[in-house]
């Protein structure tokens, strides 16, 4: 059975006003060193290649056309930054989109330069608070998946499985993908327990991970 939320109303509340407003594109980092200075807690989106990333980040904001989606995947091809509109106090944080894993169909260069940036990139960033990795929930955990899950449990990043697409399966088929993965990752160390459910499609499941945010960012 999946974990009690701890996601309170003000945590809801606050993750709304967070993600209110125009957010802003900060800079698309193509290698380590055009990094920003990591002077303020990040949280990144990663996954395959088409899970969702962009959409879903154009979700959480509501403005379709913030990161750059498309049906082809291989769409996003560095690590792009994004910033709220308020830079006030308890309000200083990136989200990152990150290129997709698992493209067999780029050219081997390019896929080869990506997922170096990724890697390198999850590996080394001491600003990460938190890794979103996205699982399409009409597949759950593949092998690419598991190549990254691996680093990530190496590295000692935390890291949270969010389903994506939850709008193409059925409700009854969403629970038991939820609860087949929330069962695998109790094996992975660096994982939190719970996994989100979400739809970009239908702007559901968008609230807790709203809310998640407004957590991680704030101080102790
Ligand atoms: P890369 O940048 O190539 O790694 O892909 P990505 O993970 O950023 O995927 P992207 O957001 O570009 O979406 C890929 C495709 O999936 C697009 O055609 C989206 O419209 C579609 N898509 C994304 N989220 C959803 C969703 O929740 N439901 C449905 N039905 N389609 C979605
Ligand atoms: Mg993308």
């Amino acid at each position: 059975m999946a974990p009690e939320t701890t996601l309170t109303p003000d945590l809801i509340a606050e993750g709304e006003r967070l993600f209110a407003g125009a957010w802003v594109f900060v800079r698309g980092v193509p290698g380590l060193e055009y990094l920003p200075p990591g002077d303020r807690p990040e949280i990144a989106f990663a996954g395959r290649s088409n899970v969702g990333k962009s959409s879903l980040l154009n979700a959480l904001v509501d403005q379709r056309t913030l990161a750059r989606t498309s049906n082809t995947p291989g769409r996003t091809q560095e690590l792009n930054y994004f910033r709220p509109p308020d830079q006030g106090p308890g309000r200083l944080l990136y989200l990152v989109d990150m290129p997709g894993y698992g493209f067999a169909k780029a050219p081997k260069q390019k896929v080869k330069e990506w997922t170096g940036l990724v890697k390198a990139y999850l590996r080394g960033r001491v600003s990460l608070k938190r890794v979103f990795l996205l699982i399409d929930a009409r597949h759950g955990i593949k092998a690419v998946d598991r190549e990254i899950i691996a680093l990530l449990n190496e590295s000692a990043v935390s890291f949270q499985v969010i389903l994506t697409k939850g709008d193409k399966i059925s409700v009854g088929e969403l629970a038991k993908v939820t609860a087949a993965t929330a069962l695998a990752l109790q094996a992975e160390p660096a994982a939190y327990p719970e996994v989100l459910t979400t739809s970009a499609e239908r702007s559901t499941g968008l609230d807790l991970v709203r809310a998640t945010v407004a957590m991680l960012i704030k101080p102790l």
